[in-house]
């Protein structure tokens, strides 16, 4: 049931590759609550999904951007503004890749140039995002911005490789730069923690489903679902969370404050 959290809320859903996408349930959660927006993702990403199917639903314009890129981000702000009639209430940056992981190197054979790629895409276009939309003014008072992250950016995953530090830097960024934007602007700048979801970033992980199964039985509300973090997302995105800036926000069923469940010492008793 909609509840109109979003009326007359403006903003940019990076990210949407697939029905499976985080940005993608988000899309249509914001849609539903009265947010207005534009989509955008990758130009390369854009040929291979299926935004357009998602910007019929969502009567949204789609403006591709690498988010790497700061010209494509002048654009997307700029031509958003345009296109919405004004400024932005809420950014969602949902954006990860990394060439070693998609490439299957371990931990000790990380290819340095794909090392750099991945804390560009993953990380330090998180940066790019904010400067931009400070550069450009395109921010309102109160405005949101929000990026998805992961607990290996505080724990130890064998096959998370650099996607941890990705994950540790964008943390850090959305600190810093909640900081300065919450004094500028009173806008707030926050990373979700989100548990293991089966998306084709997830998915290409290794021992993906094993690491799922156990973040299930780790957690005491079981992992949550891509439509939980959008639904959350939507919160963070609302009036009801003006005072919130500067956090990394767990939203995980439990998992990172468990030591151990009943559900995992029935099973290793066996
Ligand atoms: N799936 C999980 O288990 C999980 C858990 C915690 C956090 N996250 C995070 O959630 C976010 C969204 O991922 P998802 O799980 O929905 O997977 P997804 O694969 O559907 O989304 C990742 C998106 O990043 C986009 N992208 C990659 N390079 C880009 C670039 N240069 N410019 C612009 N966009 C680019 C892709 O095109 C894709 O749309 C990511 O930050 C991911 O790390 C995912």
């Amino acid at each position: 049931m909609a509840n109109n959290l979003l009326q007359g809320k403006r903003g940019i859903i990076f990210g949407a590759l697939d029905e499976n996408s985080i940005a993608w349930k988000t899309a249509i959660k914001v849609k539903e609550e009265g947010g207005l927006f534009t989509l955008t993702n990758a130009p390369i990403a854009m040929r291979l999904g299926k935004i357009n199917e998602l910007a019929k639903t969502c009567n949204a314009e789609i403006i591709p951007a690498d988010a790497t890129v700061e010209e494509d981000l002048n654009n997307l702000f700029t031509k958003s503004m345009e296109v919405l009639g004004g400024k932005l209430d809420f950014v969602l940056h949902s954006i990860g890749m990394s060439p070693n992981i998609r490439k299957g190197k371990s931990y000790g054979d990380m290819n340095y140039d794909w090392y750099l790629k991945t804390l560009d895409i993953s990380a330090l276009s998180f940066h790019k995002v904010l400067q931009t939309a400070e550069k450009l003014d395109a921010m309102n008072e109160w405005g949101s911005i929000l990026a998805l992250t992961y607990i290996a950016a505080q724990r130890s995953y064998p096959d998370y490789t650099d996607m941890a530090q990705a994950k540790a830097m964008l943390e850090s960024i959305a600190r810093s730069y909640g900081a300065r934007f919450a004094e500028l602007k009173k806008v707030r700048v926050n990373t979700i923690s989100q548990s293991p979801t089966k998306t084709t970033a997830g998915a290409g992980i290794s021992g993906f489903d094993v690491f799922y199964d156990f973040a299930e039985m780790m957690s005491p509300l079981g992992n949550a679902s891509a439509e939980d973090c959008a639904n959350y997302i939507t919160v963070m995105f609302s009036d009801f969370t003006r005072m919130v800036t500067m956090q990394n926000l767990m939203h995980d069923g439990g998992f990172s404050s468990t030591g151990i469940t009943q559900a995992l010492i029935d099973r290793l008793a066996k």
